[in-house]
């Protein structure tokens, strides 16, 4: 079969493979190719096993793999074939030098970058699909105008909005596809053909066009907003535990004033995540570069709220059970950043699971998909530490169950067969607010949800 056009996109990881799957799926006269640099990511792509775990991404990839849909090793071969690059590899925090622990670390993209040069033969769209600093995409058209064989690029910013968890519904059904591109013709004609792809099933008026920067910026910008709403909601639960008000009842009543509305108003015991601390402190770096350090302080502040949560989490578990978890079995209800994801990016389960070994606790961990990450997550942490798929199992024996994630798995266990397994007394500090808090406190249980009162038996 001859296709319409090639697409390639450079990195097959949370948004690379599913989202290069949607346009494949949507788009049958397009040929997609996916590469990585790790080759047993692209082997995980190539099974029956995907390498990550997604509701509803299992499906598409079947039907278009080998179709139209491909995964390999082969980057020469893919840039050289490819009309349209699209550029998905990770932009993790810089661990190392100027910036370090804030700026973002290019190494990954600049490699990229250098390999589009080296392979290209021909004129082609490059598609900023990371999130990336902002004039991101002036340093790729620099490195690109090296070119020495007349070859011409045009860069375009398209941010990806997807959440992970409901990845393939936000790429299907998404608020609105961004596009930021030049104004030069060439630039405009690029955007055109991203519009196209796009329109074969986004209604137009959800595809919206901007200027390259305020593309670009709007990703960190829509992040940080994110982030913030649960910070703030987050920073009232300290109040509501210290006056017997109740933070589900606050978020009911501001969440319907329709100019707040009521999405991202579930308090916790943190977010988490791969990109919500790392794209705000990169923003704030980017503020302090350019000397705006009320800004910069501003946006840091979402940051401090949530780490002040986590570690509030630990103490109020520390304070309930009379000051010591020397010895205790305490076990985590998930370890997943999120519900219906493996994923355990900067989990808050992650610093939990590390203050409790801190305090000499055992940890008993459980969740249904993200157990070989969490693995990873705590390999070569001195203390204590089991994982155990089977909730009942994990926590028998156990003081104390912390609520991590929000798995809906949770919600419908025996808590009476649990309570019998534990020993008393026994406590549930529900990090998620998902559980029925007055029927576990008449089994038995002390519980601790967050941001409201206590129900306990002393
Ligand atoms: P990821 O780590 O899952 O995947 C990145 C992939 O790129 C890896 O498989 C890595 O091997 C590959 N890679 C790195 N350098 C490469 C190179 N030179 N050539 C080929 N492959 C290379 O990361 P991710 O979660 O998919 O995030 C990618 C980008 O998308 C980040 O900038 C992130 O901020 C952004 N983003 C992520 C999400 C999300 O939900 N995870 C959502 C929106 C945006
Ligand atoms: C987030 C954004 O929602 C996406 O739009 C964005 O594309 C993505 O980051 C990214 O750039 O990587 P994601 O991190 O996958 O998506 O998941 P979210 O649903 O945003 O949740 C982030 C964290 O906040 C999770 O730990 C979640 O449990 C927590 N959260 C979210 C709350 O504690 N309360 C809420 O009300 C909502």
């Amino acid at each position: 079969m001859t296709f319409k056009k090639n697409i390639l996109c450079i990195g097959a990881g949370y948004v690379g493979g599913p989202t290069m799957a949607m346009i494949a799926y949507k788009c049958p006269q397009y040929k997609v190719t996916v590469v990585d640099i790790n080759p047993s990511r692209i082997a995980e792509w190539n099974s029956d096993d995907l390498p990550i775990y997604e509701p509803g991404l299992d499906k598409i990839v079947k039907s278009t793999r080998d179709k139209n849909l491909f995964f390999t090793t082969e980057m020469e071969r893919g840039i050289k074939e490819a009309e349209i690059i699209f550029v998905s590899v990770n932009t993790p925090v810089k661990t190392f030098g100027a910036g370090a622990g804030m700026a973002a670390d290019l190494q990954y993209w600049e490699k990229t970058a250098r390999q589009i040069l080296k392979c290209s033969e021909s004129s082609k769209i490059i598609v900023e699909k990371s999130t990336f600093p902002v004039r991101t995409a002036f340093a790729m058209e620099r490195i690109l105008s090296l070119s020495e064989n007349n070859t011409h690029f045009d860069v375009l910013s398209n941010p990806e909005f997807l959440a992970e968890g409901t990845a393939i519904k936000d790429l299907e059904y998404p608020d609105r596809v961004l596009i930021g591109s030049r104004e030069t013709p060439s630039g405009v004609r690029a955007k055109d053909e991203l519009i196209e792809i796009y329109s074969h099933w986004v209604p137009k008026d959800r595809i919206i066009t901007s200027n390259i920067w305020s593309s670009e910026l709007s990703k960190l910008v829509a992040n940080a907003f994110l982030a913030q709403r649960v910070s703030s909601i987050n920073s009232f639960t300290a109040f509501c535990e210290k006056t017997e008000a109740n933070i589900t009842e606050v978020a009911r009543a501001i969440g319907m004033d329709s100019r707040l509305g009521n999405k991202f108003l579930n308090s916790s015991v943190g977010w988490g995540g791969s990109c919500f601390k790392k794209d705000i402190l990169n923003l704030v770096y980017l503020c302090r570069h350019y000397g705006l350090e009320e800004v910069a302080d501003y946006w840091e502040g979402v940051v401090r709220i949530n780490e002040y949560q986590m570690e509030r989490f630990v103490l109020n578990m520390l304070n309930a059970m009379f000051n010591t978890l020397a010895g205790k079995k305490i076990c985590l209800f998930g370890f997943a950043f999120k519900g219906n994801t493996g994923d355990t990016r900067e989990s808050p389960a992650i610093f939990i699971a590390k203050k409790l070994i801190e305090e000499k606790a055992e940890l008993v961990i459980t969740d249904p998909e993200a157990l070989n990450n969490a693995k990873i997550d705590l390999n070569g942490i001195d203390g204590k530490i089991m994982y155990i798929d089977d909730p009942y199992e994990a926590s028998g024996g156990c003081d104390a169950i912390a609520v991590m994630t929000e798995w809906d798995i949770y919600i419908s266990l025996d808590f009476e067969k649990i309570y019998r397994s534990m020993v008393k007394p026994a406590f549930i500090f529900d990090g998620r607010n998902i559980l029925d808090h007055k029927r576990l406190f008449d089994i038995g249980f002390n519980v601790f949800p967050i941001g409201k009162t206590p129900f306990t038996h002393f």
